[in-house]
């Protein structure tokens, strides 16, 4: 193995946040199957063992509704999408849903939908809340850019988490796979909100997007520590058959997008050792034990989907979306059985807060 290399993991390995953007970049462009790669691997899932053990924790994730007033080039319930059947969960829907993952020992869960801002829609999630706070259930959301006066009502009537990824901390290529009128200065305004209203705050970005690069990449990583993140959920970015973002022509960019997938999980652990980081599912559209991978690489939580089977086509951001002919019992009994087979156990009822959240509050 080179020796460079060497050095790098055995630096981050040993301190958070002990890399520079040239160490990450020099990570993140590893070459697939090399031996360096499978070190940063083996690197990663030891500090992710060190600071949680051999355990997942788990959030039930509630597609609510694809209504959309976004136009993300690369997104599959872009607004211009007409081909799609738009639904949104009623509150009721939403609240049984909840239910039923507390009766699956699932102590959290993941509200999501598409953006919309109004004060009608403010005032539902607010009521949903408020509805769910007796399950004594942990609240994620990821409900899209909103003022800071909407996140403080909905952390007041019960969610404690909020998920809005930076999608690439590039303002450059961010211009690129959106429209105009998407502003990554909002979004990043909106990110530093959340942290001012006392979330754990969740971000992100997509991998492998066209003409990212491996620099960019590590940015990203520096980017959330510079935020103020306390969890992490990225994943290589997927075409949409009906969205304008396509693969470019020759271009392989920087390989393998499931590989590059868990370098970049991998990187992020040895950089943010108590962070929270998600397997996301967008890594088990290329393979089926994409998320086991994830957490071979360095990830501790699992977002398994507990929405309705009929409403699952509906919400498909990529092409390839996985379980679209599930429904959450199966879902739940295929991953139980999954990580087993890793070695790996479910937290249940627990409800996994970011280590690094409960540090920054010390
Ligand atoms: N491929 C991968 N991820 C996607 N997302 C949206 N569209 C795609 C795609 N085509 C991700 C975005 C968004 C999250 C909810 O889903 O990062 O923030
Ligand atoms: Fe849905 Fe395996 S996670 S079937």
């Amino acid at each position: 193995m080179e020796k460079g290399i060497a050095d790098i993991l055995a630096r981050a390995e040993e301190r958070s946040e002990a890399l520079d953007e040239r160490d990450l970049a020099r990570l993140v462009a590893l070459a697939p199957g090399s031996d360096e790669e499978a070190a940063l691997f083996a690197a990663a899932y030891r500090v992710k063992c060190r600071m949680v053990g051999r355990r997942v924790s788990i959030r039930g994730l509630i597609e609510a509704g694809n209504v959309c007033a976004k136009d993300c080039l690369y997104c599959g319930i872009r607004r211009s999408n007409t081909r799609l059947e738009r639904y949104s969960l009623g509150a009721d829907e939403i609240v049984a849903l909840a239910r039923r993952a507390k009766g699956f020992g699932y102590a959290s869960v993941v509200i999501q939908s598409g953006e919309i801002e109004s004060e009608a829609h403010t005032a539902f999630i607010e009521d949903v809340l408020r509805r769910i706070s007796p399950l004594d259930l942990g609240v994620t959301l990821s409900l899209g850019e909103q003022s800071e006066q909407t996140y403080r009502r909905w952390k007041e009537a019960g969610a404690s988490r909020y998920l809005l990824r930076i999608e690439t901390s590039s303002p450059a290529l961010y211009a690129r796979i959106h429209p105009a009128g998407h502003s990554w200065r909002r979004r990043r305004d909106c990110i530093a909100a959340l942290g001012r209203c006392g979330y754990q705050v969740g971000t992100g970005v997509m991998c492998g997007l066209p003409g990212q690069t491996a620099e960019d990449l590590a940015r990203d990583i520096v980017f959330y520590r510079d935020i103020g993140a306390h969890m992490i959920g990225m994943g290589p970015w997927l075409p949409h058959h009906d969205a304008p973002l396509k693969r470019e022509e020759g271009g392989k960019g920087l390989g393998d997008p499931l590989a590059l997938g868990l370098r970049m999980i991998a990187a992020t652990r040895l950089f943010l050792h108590d962070a929270n980081i998600a397997a996301a599912t967008a890594l088990q559209a290329l393979a089926q034990d994409g998320r086991e991978k994830g957490v071979l690489a360095g990830a501790n939580v699992i977002m398994p989907n507990i929405t309705d089977t009929r409403y699952r086509r509906a919400y498909q951001l990529y092409d390839g979306k996985p379980c679209l002919g599930e429904n959450a019992e199966l879902c739940r009994q295929c991953l139980d059985r999954r990580l087993e087979a890793i070695g790996e156990k479910i937290l249940y009822n627990e409800r996994g807060d970011s280590l690094r959240f409960a540090a920054s509050r010390n």
